[in-house]
């Protein structure tokens, strides 16, 4: 596959980009260029085409319209100390775009066409990749399944597409989330497609969202579907709880069990952790350990991490159980500490010991 570079020839102007780069949080502007792809049964993968952003044009019957056969991924690219960019760990995440076509019977797309085409977005749109520590140029995958009809059948056509938006802080920095831990409503059970990152997933959830915005809430943790007890993730988010604290801390996180995103994020920090001195434990998690672990003060932090939230300190946990507080709304040291080593390592103010870091240009 090769991707073909016909960039917008109308940039927005050097001023205006800068003010969007500027006005930081999620997703409210996009770069200047996109990539489409698309896939036939027939013939497979076609050239890939870096073109102005802009909209589609697809018929009303198109697939994806109807029964959300959709995949996508979130990953960022970095400045780094000396003018260049780098993406972190962009093959774990076209591993997991693999994995997630595989499970909504989508066309698996080669890992090597994936990055590249990431590469070449970052290198056209350059000068939208925030320089601030901490801000980044969130890049966002997808792929959709664009046959026209209303059969319920794994599409005989697909579109692959790749955005990008300046990004700063997901969440508001200056506090902790807080989430409402629902009882009512399941994110995934065993089988279904809680390991995929497909856009159905995110549709599910947004009714539980609705309900922990009703309760003062900025978030929705999830629970096991059979017994309603063990503490999954959140929103779009993993979560790592800290026992004890100073050296002998020891940071635990769900296990994963089939119905968990397993977030790269997640996986970056058990060894970040374990690189800072932390015992470091995947164990199960019930929401019994968390009141009792609040109540005893045996933990002493609570963190979400993803790559659009890097690492958010979580206060209050609300339930049908009742109300737990971890610390004061400001993220803990252990938290503080694996935030600014994680982010560090992504920008090249420490060493990348582990080879995550891709550059790009
Ligand atoms: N869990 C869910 C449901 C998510 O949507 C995300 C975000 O991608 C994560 C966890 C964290 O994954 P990652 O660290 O790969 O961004
Ligand atoms: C990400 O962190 O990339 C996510 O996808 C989380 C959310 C914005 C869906």
């Amino acid at each position: 596959m090769n991707i073909i570079i016909t960039p917008n020839q109308s940039p927005v102007s050097d001023s205006v980009r800068e003010e969007m780069v500027a006005a930081g949080g999620f997703g409210k502007f996009y770069t200047d260029n996109m990539v489409i792809a698309n896939w036939s049964e027939a013939d497979g993968w076609g050239d890939a085409v870096l073109q102005p952003y802009g909209p589609l044009t697809l018929d009303p019957a198109t697939a994806v319209f109807h029964y959300g056969q959709e995949i996508f991924e979130g990953m960022k690219a970095y400045s780094q100390p000396d003018g260049g960019i780098s993406l972190f760990r962009p093959e774990a995440n076209a591993a997991r775009f693999g994995r997630s076509a595989a499970r909504l019977a989508l066309p698996e797309m080669p890992i090597e066409f994936f990055v590249q085409s990431v590469e070449e977005l970052v290198k056209q749109d350059r000068n939208w990749v925030p320089k601030n520590f901490g801000e980044s140029l969130y890049l966002r995958p997808f792929m959709i399944a664009t046959e026209v009809g209303l059969g319920v059948r794994p599409s005989n056509k697909a579109m692959y597409l790749l955005i990008a938006t300046p990004a700063s802080a997901y969440f508001d920095p200056s506090k902790a989330v807080t989430v409402w831990i629902s009882t009512e409503y399941v994110r995934a059970a065993e089988g279904g497609t809680g390991e995929a990152k497909c856009g159905g997933n995110y549709a599910a959830s947004l009714i539980a969202q609705k309900q922990a915005a009703l309760q003062g809430c900025d978030q929705v943790v999830w629970l096991d579907a059979k017994e309603r007890f063990w503490v999954e993730e959140m929103g779009g988010m993993n979560l790592y709880f800290v026992k004890g604290s100073g050296a002998d801390a020891t940071i635990v996180t769900p296990k994963l069990t089939g119905t968990l995103l397993p977030g790269i994020t997640r996986d970056s920090i058990l060894t970040v952790a374990a690189d800072l001195g932390y015992k470091v434990e995947e164990v199960m998690i019930s929401i019994d350990d968390w009141r009792d672990g609040v109540a005893s003060g045996e933990i002493t932090e609570i963190f979400a991490c993803g790559t659009a939230a890097v690492v958010s300190p979580i206060g209050a946990a609300k339930s049908a159980h009742g109300t737990w507080t971890t610390g004061d709304g400001n993220p803990g040291p252990i938290t503080a500490q694996i935030r600014e080593t994680l982010l560090g390592i992504q920008h090249g103010t420490i060493e990348d010991k582990h080879g995550w870091n891709k550059r790009v240009c």
